[in-house]
């Protein structure tokens, strides 16, 4: 029997928000798996910032995702038919499965990974993409010393929550930037953050010079613009700046906002510095151990909140971008 496929090809590059319309939603029968390939049934997308960029024409990390084609997307899946040795039916997998029911192609790029060891959608989060992103940028990048002062914009979100709490098994200060009181107290109250600032509710640099007297010594940019000019101002001696993202700028229809308060790096003999997951590929599995015994001994909480439905999938894109996801975003399929 052949599968029906349903699957979200980019028909028009984006202009701001990502609208429905950006997008051609069609169903049509599943591939079946040629030699070598294999056939892989999606069970959960993860839904990521960097989706929005992969949609733009230009020079990136990564080419962008082409017209006409599959919309690039993370993924858990459970292989349905194989045609390479190394797969097998039942076997669980993660990968780029791109926006669909169903995935066909070589497996290269696709690991396994134990159903039993952990919930799927965690392969998603601190097990995947976004606990690698965390763990790399602060550590290698953002290199936190115990007694340090680390801020962390996005904070309540899925990278920045687990920024803050390795930050905190590091032995530093941590003051988190989120949108909203709920976002804030579970930031105190579930995650043990030392201070919190709520950018929607109050003016950034006051919160600053409130929660950190001492200055700043990391800060985790996740959101780019006014919080990144803000935290510009309170940077001490040889601060490190880990640019992981700029969320607040990636719908712009006009340039990207760049920091007027840069000339703090200069005073401060500081250094901002950009960061990309991928390029720590070949030390993930150490990374996911490590994360994976602080997640068993509870040291490090890891939450998703996994919304219902491929169909919805450029509706819940979108929460991203407005704040409604409250941990890391991930689609049912
Ligand atoms: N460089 C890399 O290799 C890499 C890899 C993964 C992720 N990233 C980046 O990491 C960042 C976080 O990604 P994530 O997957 O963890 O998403 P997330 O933080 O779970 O979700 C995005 C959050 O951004 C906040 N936000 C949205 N618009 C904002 C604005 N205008 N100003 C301030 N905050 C805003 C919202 O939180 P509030 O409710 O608090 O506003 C929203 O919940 C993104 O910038 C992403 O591109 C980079």
């Amino acid at each position: 029997m052949t599968q029906t496929n349903r699957r979200f090809l980019l028909a028009k590059r984006p202009v701001g928000a990502v609208r429905r319309e950006d997008f051609s939603f069609e169903s049509v029968p599943a591939e079946q798996p040629g030699e070598g390939q294999v056939l892989v049934r999606n069970l959960y997308l993860s839904l990521d910032p960097a989706m929005r960029g992969w949609m733009n024409e230009g020079k990136s990390y990564i080419p962008p995702v082409a017209l006409g084609q599959v919309m690039r997307a993370l993924g858990v899946g459970e292989v349905v038919a194989s045609n390479h040795p190394a797969f097998q039916p039942g076997d669980h997998v993660s990968g780029a499965l791109g926006v669909q029911d169903y995935f066909t192609g070589e497996p290269q790029g696709l690991h396994k990974i134990d159903p039993h060891l952990a919930p799927l959608p965690r392969y998603l989060s601190a097990l995947g993409m976004t606990g690698m992103t965390a763990y790399f940028a602060l550590l290698d990048v953002g290199q936190p010393k115990a007694g340090d002062t680390v801020v962390i914009s996005g904070a309540a979100g899925a990278v920045g929550s687990i920024v803050g709490q390795i930050a905190k098994l590091k032995g530093c200060r941590v003051v988190g930037i989120a949108g909203g009181a709920e976002k804030c107290q579970y930031l105190k109250d579930e995650l043990g953050f030392d201070g919190v600032i709520d950018y929607k509710a109050e003016d950034v640099l006051a919160g600053l010079k409130r929660e950190c007297p001492k200055g700043v010594d990391v800060y985790f940019d996740n959101v780019g613009g006014d919080i990144l000019d803000a935290v510009l101002t309170r940077i001490n001696f040889k601060a490190r700046i880990v640019i992981c993202g700029a969320i607040s700028q990636y719908n712009n229809k006009e340039a990207v906002k760049g920091p007027a308060n840069y000339l703090s790096l200069l005073v401060n003999r500081a250094r901002m510095e950009g960061f990309v997951v991928m390029d720590y590929s070949k030390d993930y599995g150490k990374a996911a151990l490590e994360i994976a015994g602080w997640l068993a001994s509870g040291q490090v909480k890891s939450k998703e909140d996994v919304v219902d439905g491929l169909e919805t999938f450029p509706e819940t894109l979108l929460k991203l971008f407005s704040g409604e996801n409250f941990g890391k975003l991930v689609l049912k399929v």
